[in-house]
């Protein structure tokens, strides 16, 4: 049995094989990367590692040679990123793999998002449930590591200034969410489902600040405004328009309680509780 991880050099593909080589050995995890340094220092530890990328179809289909499972980790937003998904569906098809999995986002409502960069994960589950081939999806919360980025490193001084209201998110750490994919590829190969991996409680940024306060001793506050007065501050503080409105798209989903789903799926395949909000924080402003 061996497998095909793609974004093997991201965090979250790192935490998949990281769990992986816990149970299975190395030349059962084939990786993918774009960088040839990075592809050596898998193949330094027994990977058997391809260079290749979405957009380049032949290295997809080279690197999916005598793989029964492709582990598809989503691509960033940049090139046309259909196209590139659909390639390694494509590919996947194309080579005989035995079956399919994608790393998609818990959203409450396709149908009704803001951000218009979720479209293509709905898209793409679609696309993979069209194809024929056997899939897991793996829809996955908001990752926690980002509240740092969405507050700031500033947080202790500045507090937290976000148009999320009181919307609520499931956040859950990426490395669990790492950690509950591998197994569930390793125990349950590609069985047509859809697993939904969220943190065991969901919290707003007022939330946050709270365990912000509880955790360091200073006071934090949440402040929440309107989308409008959020997007004049993020511009003013020097973001790129562009930038500033996929913040102000991913809190108008916060707000809309896009985000918020919480189930069990995460707990049962990590065989414990995911750590809470204040465990991650702790983490991940080192407390
Ligand atoms: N749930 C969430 O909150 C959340 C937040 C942020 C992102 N995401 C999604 O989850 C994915 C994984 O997260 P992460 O934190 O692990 O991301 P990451 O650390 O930025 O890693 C992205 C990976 O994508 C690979 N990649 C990018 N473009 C590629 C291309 N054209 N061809 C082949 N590989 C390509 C990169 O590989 P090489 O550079 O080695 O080629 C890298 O390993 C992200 O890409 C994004 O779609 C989810």
């Amino acid at each position: 049995m061996r497998f095909l991880i793609t974004g093997a050099t991201g965090a979250l593909g790192g935490a998949v094989i990281e769990t992986m080589l816990k149970r299975i050995p190395p030349d059962s995890i084939a990786v993918l990367t774009r960088n040839e340094e990075k592809r050596l220092a898998f193949q330094a530890r027994g990977l058997p590692a391809y260079q290749g990328d979405f957009d380049d179809i032949s290295s997809l289909e080279k690197a999916m040679k005598e793989v029964d499972t492709v582990l598809l980790i989503s691509a960033g937003d940049e090139g046309d990123r259909m196209r590139q998904l659909r390639n390694v569906v494509d590919a996947a098809k194309r080579v005989g793999v035995s079956g399919i999995a994608y790393t998609s986002r818990s959203l409450r409502d396709p149908d009704s998002l803001s951000n218009a960069l979720m479209a293509d994960h709905f898209a793409t589950e679609d696309y993979i449930r069209d194809s024929g081939l056997r899939y897991t999806i793996f829809r996955n919360a908001l990752y926690m590591d980002v509240i740092p980025l969405f507050v700031g490193k500033q947080v202790f001084e500045t507090g937290i200034i976000q148009s999320a209201g009181m919307g609520k998110v499931a956040f859950a750490l990426r490395k669990e969410m790492g950690e509950a994919i591998a197994n569930v590829m390793l125990d349950e190969g590609c069985e047509n489902k859809t697993y939904k991996f969220t943190g065991d409680s969901a919290y707003s940024f007022d939330d946050i600040a709270s365990a912000l306060t509880d955790l360091s001793g200073k006071e934090v506050n949440y402040t929440p405004v309107e989308s409008a007065a959020f997007e004049t501050i993020l511009i003013n503080k020097g973001l790129p328009v562009a930038m500033a409105g996929k913040i102000i798209d991913f809190n108008a989903d916060i707000r809309n309680g896009q985000e918020s789903e919480v189930t069990a799926d995460l707990a049962r395949a990590l065989g414990r509780p995911p750590a809470s909000l204040k465990e991650g924080l702790k983490i991940l402003f080192g407390l």
